[in-house]
């Protein structure tokens, strides 16, 4: 008789227990409902590239910067990219003195060294050029003088600067770009700390002949979340006039390929037309 009582009394309990989250669940149902209707999916890297799209930044060239270390890791970054629809890469190791002062031969020769074996390993259907990425200080100012550049395409270079200051002479470089006749792209402006908190420097920057090319890798936060809303308020402004992936290795090629939230997917979707012009 005792553990019968005992046995109903904890049965009771249960029944209460269970009433109870059903009313909590009951309650909430209508905020999950809505949090799942918002959940946003990302839309793959590989459907928002448009036909004839060009990648404008990369490190593929192997062991000459902080890119990719060999042969096969760069053949596979160019397998994935075919294999996504990107027809055309222009590759664009680091010109920076006294840490990657490649010369515009040994990038060439590394070129073709990676072009020969390409098609051994069955990658036939992209094509691949190189630039530079032209750190702006005086090895570069040495190379304009001496016309010693590889442009991206006509009179086109990719230029960056330190993630910490402005070149101090960054006038009289400009100047002697303009005076070899070669329009500036700037790489990545949306990394560059010391402007970060003002658009008036980026305004300077354009007013003064800079075109601006957004890492696409920015938008996915990978370079932390003030850079990505940075990133974000410069293209909602028009500042970006291309994009690039910036790719250096696999790990970063994954986080392309993820692509992004659809909203952010059909800016720059739009932008990536841009870089057309390089095909
Ligand atoms: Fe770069």
């Amino acid at each position: 008789m005792h553990n019968n009582l005992y046995f109903y009394s904890n049965i009771q309990r249960v029944r209460k227990h269970l009433s109870c989250i059903c009313k909590i669940l009951l309650k909430f149902t209508p905020i999950i409902t809505i949090l799942l209707f918002f959940k946003q999916k990302k839309v793959p890297f590989s459907e928002i590239i448009p036909d004839n799209y060009v990648d404008i930044h990369s490190h593929l060239l192997p062991g000459i910067d902080d890119g990719v270390n060999t042969v096969y890791q760069s053949a596979y970054i160019l397998e994935q990219f075919q294999k996504i629809g990107i027809k055309k890469v222009i590759t664009t190791p680091h010109v920076m003195q006294d840490v990657w002062p490649n010369s515009s031969q040994t990038i060439r020769n590394h070129l073709d060294t990676l072009k020969e074996i390409l098609p051994t390993l069955g990658i036939t259907e992209i094509e691949i050029q190189t630039s530079a990425e032209y750190m702006m200080d005086d090895l570069f100012y040495q190379r304009i003088k001496e016309n010693d550049i590889l442009p991206l395409y006509k009179k086109y270079i990719l230029v960056e600067m330190s993630t910490f200051s402005a070149p101090i002479n960054l006038k009289e470089i400009l100047f002697e770009i303009k005076m070899a006749g070669y329009t500036p792209i700037l790489a990545h402006p949306e990394r560059y700390s010391f402007y970060q908190d003002d658009l008036k420097k980026y305004d300077e920057l354009k007013e003064s002949g800079f075109l601006f090319q957004l890492n696409l890798l920015s938008l996915s936060g990978h370079y932390g979340d003030k850079t990505k809303a940075l990133a974000n308020q410069m293209i909602n402004h028009n500042y970006i006039d291309f994009v690039g992936s910036d790719v250096h290795n696999y790990y970063q090629l994954g986080i392309l390929e993820q692509g992004f939230y659809s909203k952010v997917a059909q800016k720059v979707s739009i932008l990536m037309k841009n870089n057309t012009i390089f095909y």
